[in-house]
């Protein structure tokens, strides 16, 4: 992984990449402080561990994904803000339970303690469940998008990415392959789910939500988002393997510490980023001919490579 970056955004007179994701992740936090449940409202407990779970933390890879797709397509603000939300609620809940001492039993989370250590494990299950409910609500409750059926549309693809055959599939493949050697179809299979398959949800959910895309151009997208997908959980397994806790706001070493099958146990940490580095290509010549409206898809794939945590 080398750390060229190539683009001159401030020549095209657009804000930087990191302006642009400052304020992203700005707005995200602001449309998520606003649909969470207040405290003050009963049961006071479970919307204190909700809020704890998603609010001041993440990067907000997700948020990113949808609204630099949502722009490309000529998709409104508002509505990439709520689809932003479905699917970072989504994310939190995901990771909630996936720190869960039934899972990966992890007590650092964001550089602070888990839901289930700081609160308690009813409620970080609990926590965990309302945040899913949560995130379709958020999408369903007004209109979205250009018309009911592709808010209908959007709802199916959230629910399919996050289920058995997306996110907690690919959760529950990861927890039986615990002390097991996987060969590269089957992690490869188990990436895809487990946190593919919302990378990709998040990508298509915010070019849906426009309309301005034919249907070769969204082939691209969603080639791009399942690239961007699995590229994301294999750059996770080199940071567990090589980043320190106190970069990674959650504990480094884990996968190693818990016999997980990775893509550094596979192919070894070079031989892991070479491939890292081979699916940003992918990625980047995808774009190309989308031209210059896909800057930011583009610079998020060199952020997920680059990023140190
Ligand atoms: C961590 O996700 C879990 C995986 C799916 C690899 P992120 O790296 O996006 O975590 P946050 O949201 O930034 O904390
Ligand atoms: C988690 O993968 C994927 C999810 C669906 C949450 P990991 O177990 O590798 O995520 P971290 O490393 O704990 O963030
Ligand atoms: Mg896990
Ligand atoms: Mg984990
Ligand atoms: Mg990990």
């Amino acid at each position: 992984m080398n750390d060229t970056h190539t683009h001159a955004d401030s020549s095209q007179g657009l804000p930087s990449f990191s302006d642009w994701m400052a304020q992203v992740q700005q707005r995200t936090e602001s449309a998520l402080a606003g649909v969470l449940p207040d405290p003050a409202i009963a049961p006071a407990r479970l919307h204190e561990a909700m809020r704890y779970a998603v609010l001041g933390g993440g990067k907000r890879v997700r948020p990113l994904l949808a609204h630099a797709a949502g722009e490309l397509a000529g998709a409104s603000a508002a509505d990439l803000d709520r689809i932003a939300c479905a699917v970072e609620l989504i994310h939190a809940y995901s990771l909630v339970h996936d720190d869960m001492p039934c899972m990966d039993d992890d007590v650092l989370r964001r550089g602070k303690p888990t839901v289930h250590v700081e609160f308690d494990e009813a409620s970080a299950l609990l926590a965990g469940d309302a945040l899913q409910t949560l995130a379709f609500q958020v999408l369903a409750e007004r209109p979205l998008g250009a018309d009911p059926a592709s808010q209908l549309a959007m709802l199916t693809q959230l629910a399919i990415a996050s289920g058995s055959r997306g996110m907690a599939g690919g959760q529950a493949i990861d927890l039986a392959a615990v002390g097991r050697k996987l060969g590269r179809e089957e992690l490869e299979f188990m990436h895809v789910h487990k946190t593919g398959a919302l990378i990709r949800a998040a990508v298509l959910l915010g070019a849906r939500a426009g309309g301005a895309l034919g249907e070769g151009e969204l082939d691209r997208l969603d080639h791009y988002a399942k690239v961007v997908g699995l590229l994301f959980q294999v750059v996770d397994d080199i940071l567990d393997a090589e980043a320190d806790t106190a970069t990674l706001g959650k504990t480094a070493g884990k996968d190693a510490d818990h016999d997980k099958p990775t893509y550094v146990t596979l192919l070894g940490l070079t031989e892991a980023k070479r491939l890292a580095d081979e699916m940003l290509d992918d990625a980047r010549r995808t774009l190309r001919p989308l031209g210059a409206r896909a800057l930011r898809l583009e610079q998020l794939a060199d952020y997920v490579v680059h990023r140190s945590f």
